[in-house]
């Protein structure tokens, strides 16, 4: 893909072209500036927020308030990735107006090239009418956190024949809908095949195997930044935790110690002003 804005039509043609699409989440201006950098294609702001940066037990916890928040952080810090913002529960699943509410929201109020919710068949509707409404949407399939409970648990989904079958279906009434692509997680890599293969629209995995459209990962995972659990179909590429105790410990070491500033980091001042300061301390 170029140096300009990436599309969802650049996503698309990645697909029919078999190039793998990347994508990595992120939820402030810093992690926004690095994807950049870094070329990923695609940049999830995902309601992983309330976990990996806010630290609450899972998802559902998560406001619209938050998503904007975020959202508008990381569009500052990234210029050319398509940035993704993720609709959090009940901000789409209670009626199909209040989804196209606040889809517009997360792109008027966030600044988000496009949104991405959760469900298949049963939620097909809402994605035809918010793609209708000027939105583009992204699925998310597979096993879908923000209803885990309902799912038993964050569990691999697909692994049985009619499960499998059900994942395939959701795929392609996502894909008759209007979505431009979709998100599948956690399903065997030989179901993630078939998926993407029953499908145009390219089919980003995660925990979904090699033979999908393109991956992603949540950031402070491959980071090794989150240290509650680590799902098996994570690769860390760092252990990034280590290295920033590591400094907040030297730092706090230095000061208590008085080595921190030294004359490198402190403001002079004339000694004729010091002077004339002293003597104005005195009189
Ligand atoms: O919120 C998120 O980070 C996600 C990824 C797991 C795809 O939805």
């Amino acid at each position: 893909m170029s140096d300009r804005k990436v599309t969802i039509h650049d996503v698309r043609q990645a697909k029919e072209e078999g190039r793998k699409l990347t994508m990595l989440t992120a939820y402030d201006y810093p992690f926004g500036q690095l994807m950049d950098l870094a070329e990923i294609d695609i940049v999830l702001v995902g309601d992983s927020l309330g976990m990996v940066v806010m630290g609450l037990e899972g998802t559902v916890e998560v406001t619209m308030e938050n998503m904007i928040h975020h959202t508008r952080a990381v569009v500052r810090g990234c210029k050319r990735p398509l940035v993704v913002a993720d609709m959090p529960f009940m901000s789409y699943n209670t009626s199909i107006r209040e989804a196209i509410m606040n889809a517009g929201r997360l792109m008027k109020e966030g600044g988000a090239d496009v949104v991405k919710l959760e469900g298949g068949v049963d939620f097909a509707e809402t994605v035809e009418a918010v793609v209708k409404a000027g939105i583009p949407v992204q699925g998310h399939i597979g096993l879908t956190p923000q209803t885990a409970s309902a799912l038993g648990g964050f569990k691999t989904q697909g692994r049985d024949a009619e499960s499998a079958r059900r994942v395939i279906e959701d795929a392609k009434a996502l894909e008759a809908a209007g979505a431009f692509s979709i998100i599948l997680e956690a399903v065997p890599a030989a179901v993630g095949k078939l998926t993407a293969e029953a499908v145009k629209i390219p089919v980003i995995g995660i925990g979904a195997g090699p033979d999908v459209d393109g991956q992603v990962l949540v950031t402070h995972d491959l980071l090794g930044l989150f240290d509650k659990f680590v799902p098996k179909f994570v690769k860390s590429y760092t252990q990034i935790r280590p290295i920033i105790l590591e400094a907040l410990t030297a730092y706090r070491e230095e000061v208590k110690a008085g080595k921190f500033p030294g004359p490198e980091h402190s403001f002079a001042i004339s000694q004729e002003a010091l002077a004339l300061l002293k003597k104005s301390l005195r009189s």
